[in-house]
């Protein structure tokens, strides 16, 4: 597939359905019960207006971001999906590379299908990890050390999957790990050829980050249920994430929170930042688009931690009405791996340029040069 020829990000999409049999791309489209929350996150970027400046030289454009003591080329980064393996082998270290070589951050996901060590080669600089608490606590603090041993300068801990959801999709399509096989998947798989010669190379991926802690010699099989059935660990609280706090000298973010008060707990815990985000409409159907519960959250904490947001982002212009609402950084899921699923490396890459493009264009548009200056001043009040 030729990802040069995607204009935008809804083009990739295309591209990744046409590559994927329906268990694999509905696993990164779906959301859980009636989608309300996916349709909720895209819709909330179309019901405010940026209201341009003219007369402003945009000759020189500026959308690099301060972020954690370093300096990336675009306000966004590459977000964690697990089990990326699934929709083309090696996925998780293909965002790692185009997002290094961009110069974006890469969060590795806890359930990723490469490991933390693999991550620290392929993107020494630019690797975040993300941490789903384990049931066993050595795990979980054998994962930090690790983190910590290959350099990472960001531990973000997920904080919105308190039990597994109810994604419709998935159980329509019978998947698992493995898929439960049927008639009907085989011949989708058989549809769907260069997918399916990955998947025969390759075999089922697996959680790499897991392997040490099953018991020893175990196949892919019995590694995937047994990290599957470490998280989550229900019993998770704030004392938790206290105890991170004083173990992760390094940046600490909480990702997805979506209430004020927790914000103003996580802040008060001494966490670097967080990461407003409802999990790409992944958990609670009912939850608000991060978008809607930014501005308060800003007034509540903005000065005390980095806010960043995710959930929805498709186009450049999304990014710049985030930053315009108070968010210091943007996170996307989806849109970078649809580009890994259609076309790999660059795959990603086209999305991460398709991105940054419209983030200029956009910049320019409204008269902002510079992404430090937006602010809600660019947005037409509500009503
Ligand atoms: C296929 C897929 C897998 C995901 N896996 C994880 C994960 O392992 N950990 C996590 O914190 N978030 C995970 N997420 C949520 C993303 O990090 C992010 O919050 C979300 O995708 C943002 O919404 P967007 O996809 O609309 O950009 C996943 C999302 C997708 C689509």
């Amino acid at each position: 597939m030729n990802v040069n020829r995607a204009i935008n990000i809804d083009d990739l999409r295309k591209m990744a359905k046409r590559r994927l049999p329906r268990i694999a791309y509905d696993f990164i489209e779906g959301g859980v019960e009636d989608e309300l929350g996916i349709a909720r996150n895209e819709a909330v970027y179309d019901r405010e207006r940026l209201v341009p400046h003219y007369l402003v030289d945009v000759s020189k454009r500026d959308q690099s971001a301060d972020l954690f003591d370093r300096k990336y080329a675009s306000p966004f980064g590459v977000s964690a999906t697990g089990l990326a393996a699934l929709f083309r082998p090696g996925a998780d270290l293909m965002l790692a590379e185009a997002a290094a070589a961009a110069n974006i951050p890469f969060m590795m996901s806890g359930m990723s299908t490469a490991s933390i060590e693999a991550a620290a080669r392929v993107a020494p600089t630019h690797s975040w990890y993300q941490l789903y608490v384990a049931r066993k606590r050595a795990i979980t603090l054998d994962q930090i050390k690790r983190v910590s041993d290959a350099g990472f300068g960001t531990l973000v801990v997920t904080v919105d999957v308190p039990t597994p959801s109810k994604r419709e999709r998935n159980l329509r399509n019978g998947f698992g790990l493995p898929p439960r096989l049927s008639p009907a998947l085989v011949l989708d798989a058989l549809r769907h050829p260069g997918w399916l010669a990955d998947y025969l190379r390759h075999g089922m991926p697996r959680f790499d980050n897991w392997v040490q802690y099953a018991r020893p010699d175990s196949g892919t099989h019995s590694i995937n249920t047994f990290a599957s059935g470490q998280v989550p660990d229900q019993t998770t609280t704030w004392k938790d994430l206290e105890e991170f706090r004083k173990i992760w000298p390094r940046h600490l973010v909480v990702k997805g929170i979506l209430h004020r008060a927790d914000a103003i707990r996580a802040a008060e815990l001494g966490v670097d930042g967080i990461i407003v985000s409802n999990h790409g409409g992944r958990q609670l159907d009912q939850a608000p688009a991060a978008l809607e519960v930014l501005p308060g959250i800003n007034a509540a904490v903005g000065d005390k931690v980095t806010l960043m947001i995710d959930g929805g982002v498709r186009r450049g212009a999304d990014v710049i009405m985030a930053m315009c609402h108070g968010a210091r950084f943007v996170f996307v899921g989806r849109a970078t791996l649809y580009g890994a699923a259609a076309g790999g490396v660059a795959g990603v890459q086209r999305a991460i340029s398709i991105l940054r493009e419209e983030i200029d264009l956009t910049l320019a548009q409204i008269g902002c040069p510079n992404a430090r200056e937006l602010d809600e001043s660019f947005l037409m009040p509500r009503g």
